[in-house]
C-alpha cells in the first residue's frame, strides 16, 4: 500500500543515484577522461532540487516531528547547511576548471549527502512514521511538495523519472494520481512517459493509469489536511471529505453530492457531528 512518506523514500533515492553518477563521471574528469562534463554539470539542477527538498523538510516535516519528538530535527537541520557548503565549494571548483578540485568536492558532498540521507532513513522518518500522527503526515508531505515551484514542474520530471528504479516510479506515480487534478495528472502521465522511454510498459503494466482511482489508505489521509483548510472557507465541508477522499481526487468532486446527501441523512438520523 502506497503512503506518502514513500514519495520522500523515492526522492531520497533519485539524489543518490544522480550524485553517484555525478561524482564517478567527475572522477573519471579528473584521470583524463574527455567529454563528461555534462554529466557534472548535473549538480546545478541536482541541487536546486536538493534546496526545495531541504526548505520543504524544514517547514514541513521538522516542524511536525518537533511537536511529536522534541529536538531531533535540529541536527538535520544542521546537515542542511553543511551541505549547502558542499555545493558553494563544488560549484566554486567547477567554475575555476579546475578537475582535481572538483572530483574531491563531487566526493565530499556525496559522502555527506549519502550519510544524511541514510540517517533521516533510519531514524527521522522512523520517527516520524510511528510518532507522528497518521494527518499530521499527510499535512507534512503536503506542505514540503508545495516548496517545488510550479514552473519547474516539467523539469522534475524529466529529472526525477529516469533516476528512480520501478518500485518508486510505481508509488510516486500512485501518490500524484491521488494528488493531482485529473487534468493535471494528465499532463504528468504523459511526462513521465516521455521521461522513461521504453519503461512506460513497465509502469502501465503496474498501474492501469486510465483506469478509476482505487480506494487506499492514502486518500484519507490527504483528505485529512484538505479538510482542514476547507472547512475554513465551507462550514457545510464536513467529515464526509475524508470519507470521500479515500477515492481520491477523480471521483471527489462528484463524490459531494452523495456526500451532501449522507450528511443530510445523518443529520435526520441526529447524529451530533451532522448537526
Ligand atoms: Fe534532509
Amino acid at each position: 500500500m502506497t503512503e506518502p512518506l514513500d514519495a520522500v523514500a523515492a526522492i531520497h533515492n533519485a539524489f543518490r543515484r544522480d550524485m553517484e553518477g555525478i561524482d564517478a563521471a567527475a572522477f573519471d574528469s579528473a584521470r583524463g577522461k574527455p567529454g563528461l562534463a555534462p554529466i557534472v554539470e548535473r549538480f546545478r539542477f541536482f541541487n536546486e532540487v536538493l534546496v526545495w527538498h531541504a526548505k520543504g523538510e524544514e517547514l514541513g516535516i521538522f516542524p511536525a516531528l518537533e511537536a511529536a519528538v522534541p529536538s531531533v530535527a535540529e541536527a538535520y537541520e544542521r546537515d542542511h547547511r553543511a551541505l549547502d557548503v558542499a555545493f558553494d565549494a563544488l560549484s566554486a571548483a567547477v567554475s575555476a576548471h579546475d578537475a582535481l578540485e572538483t572530483a574531491r568536492a563531487t566526493a565530499a558532498f556525496k559522502s555527506h549527502l549519502d550519510l544524511h540521507l541514510d540517517e533521516e532513513d533510519a531514524h527521522l522518518y522512523r520517527l516520524v512514521s510511528e510518532r507522528v500522527p497518521v494527518p499530521d503526515q499527510g499535512k507534512a508531505v503536503g506542505i514540503m511538495s508545495s516548496t517545488v515551484p510550479q514552473e519547474r514542474f516539467v523539469e522534475v520530471v524529466a529529472w526525477i523519472f529516469p533516476l528512480m528504479g520501478h518500485n518508486d516510479r510505481e508509488n510516486m506515480t500512485r501518490i500524484w494520481q491521488l494528488v493531482l487534478p485529473p487534468p493535471v495528472f494528465n499532463r504528468a502521465k504523459q511526462l513521465i512517459q516521455e521521461a522513461i522511454g521504453d519503461d512506460w510498459a513497465e509502469l502501465t503494466r503496474r498501474i492501469p493509469t486510465g483506469s478509476c482511482p482505487q480506494p487506499s489508505l492514502l486518500g484519507p489521509w490527504l483528505g485529512i489536511p484538505q479538510w482542514v483548510v476547507l472547512k475554513r472557507r465551507l462550514p457545510s465541508v464536513r467529515w464526509w471529505w475524508i470519507l470521500i477522499s479515500a477515492f481520491g481526487w477523480g471521483i471527489q468532486f462528484p463524490g459531494m453530492i452523495p456526500g451532501l446527501m449522507l450528511t443530510r441523512l445523518l443529520r435526520q438520523l441526529g447524529v451530533p457531528s451532522c448537526q
